[in-house]
């Protein structure tokens, strides 16, 4: 079993041999935050789209079922392209049990606002690590002069807005917010006059979402800056092709994999520019990381030389990535000395800490801040994917470790990562999905 687009509510292990050095080359497939925004995104065309370097991951597969329960028509041309027809769209209410089961579910309030000048949606599900409002995408429906976006106004946990007419507004984003960014983004296409994001995140996924809905038909300027300007217009038209960035965060996945395996793997289809952060780091603690158009290559001169301690401090992009924290702290134990992680974005994101020590890892956390004391070396035992990026962190270290290691829950790993078992083998892990025991619980929803 080597496939991982279709497990929607089945649970599995997986069972790690490590102590191989990774080796070879790989390919880093679509963004799976860029293509959650993009397909969210695709149903305020007034036409059809095709979209390109699709991840073949099961949130992918969870938003097409959400479009086509609105009543879009969603059709595979092959694993990785899709042809989205929104024209029929009947309804602008999302509040079945899908919606919960992936935190991007909530882009469809922005684009059934900006589509259908209404959206009735389920509040969004998400991994647990800390608390996850939503006051800020609300606070930007309510400026744009939508009704029902007071917290007060959330029934029985479901956002009912309504705006006639949806217009622009300056929209200061006291919290610099990926998705609060691109639902205000959304709406604000289809809103009256002009809208101003200040504050704005400017993470590669929102550029490629306002790159795909300019190739639509909407004026958006600046993203990628800190203020991005919309000018709303009253028709997206359809009928073009859009590929999909490279992920960033499963590109940093395999970096880390290759250099705690003391390998030298060159990952392929990636923005060397949006692993800088990770990069710099990585050759401060003393790996080589070699740049190409579109590729890394990572590997180490010398394999007994010492690897340096550092310390990480997680914050929006162009900071070092939150959602690379996890595998990062595996890559810390192996550095010769104390390194330090401290993370600025989530509230409670080191809850993989106990399953990385039942590995050997000597690490200990106060507050926000992780002290990561390294080279104390990894053992086999038996662990669980906390969340989705916890679950890459502990693939990380099962490679490295000495003896077997069985992940549980690690259907949470394949929500974010395409043919992670098959990409692993190819560079020499011994790696498969196996059954697991049912004590561990059923499945959660995504990052
Ligand atoms: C997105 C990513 C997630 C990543 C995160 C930060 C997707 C589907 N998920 O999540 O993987 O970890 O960006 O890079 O793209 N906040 C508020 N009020 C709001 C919204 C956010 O206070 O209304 C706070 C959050 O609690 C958090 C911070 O802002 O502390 C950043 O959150 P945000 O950027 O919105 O994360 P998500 O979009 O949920």
């Amino acid at each position: 079993m080597d496939q991982n687009n279709g497990s929607v509510g089945k649970t599995y292990a997986y069972e790690i041999k490590g102590g191989t050095p990774l080796k070879g080359d790989i390919e880093i497939s679509g963004s799976k935050n860029a293509a959650l925004g993009v397909i969210a995104a695709s149903i305020m065309v007034d036409g059809v789209c095709t979209l390109e370097n699709v991840p073949d991951i099961l949130d992918v597969h969870v938003m097409f079922d959400l479009l086509r329960s609105l009543g879009a028509k969603v059709d595979a041309l092959d694993n990785h392209t899709y042809r989205i027809d929104p024209t029929s769209i009947n309804t602008f209410r999302a509040s079945g049990p899908l919606v919960s089961r992936i935190r991007a579910s909530y882009y469809l309030m922005g684009a059934l606002l900006g589509r259908c000048g209404k959206a009735s949606i389920r509040l969004p599900g998400g991994c647990n690590f800390g608390q996850r409002p939503i006051d800020l995408h609300l606070k930007a429906f309510q400026l744009m002069g939508a009704k029902g976006a007071r917290p007060s106004d959330i029934n029985s946990g479901i956002v009912n807005l309504e705006a006639d007419p949806l217009h622009g507004a300056r929209i200061y984003l006291d919290i610099v917010s990926v998705g609060a960014t691109i639902n205000a983004m959304l709406a604000a296409c289809k809103a009256q006059g002009k809208t101003e994001i200040i504050n704005a995140a400017k993470e590669p996924h929102i550029v490629d979402v306002a790159n795909f809905l300019n190739s639509m038909g909407a004026h958006i300027k600046g993203a990628g800056t800190d203020i991005i300007k919309i000018t709303g217009v009253p028709v997206l038209p359809g009928n073009f092709t859009y590929s999909i960035i490279p992920d960033q965060i499963e590109a940093g996945t395999y970096m880390i994999a290759a250099a705690v395996t003391n390998g030298d793997v060159t990952i392929h289809n990636l923005i060397p520019t949006h692993m800088e952060p990770l990069s710099a780091k990585m050759r401060e603690m003393g790996y080589q990381i070699e740049e190409g158009d579109e590729s890394i290559r990572v590997f180490r001169y010398n394999y007994d030389e010492e690897v340096y301690p550092t310390s990480v401090k997680t914050s929006p992009y162009p900071g070092f990535p939150t959602d690379l924290q996890p595998q990062t702290v595996v890559l810390l134990c192996s550095a010769d000395g104390q390194s330090r992680m401290h993370e600025n974005v989530w509230q409670n994101r080191f809850q993989y800490v106990p399953e990385l020590a039942k590995m050997g890892a000597n690490i200990n956390v106060y507050e926000r801040i992780a002290w990561v004391n390294g080279k104390t070396g990894f053992r086999g035992a038996t662990v669980e994917a906390t969340d989705l990026r916890a679950g890459a962190a502990l693939v990380c270290a099962a490679l490295e470790a000495e003896g077997t290691t069985y992940i549980m829950n690690a259907q949470r790993i394949d929500r974010g990562y395409e043919h992670i078992v098959q990409k692993l083998r190819d560079l020499g892990a011994t790696i498969s999905r196996v059954n697991h025991t049912p004590e561990y619980g059923e499945e959660d929803t995504e990052a």
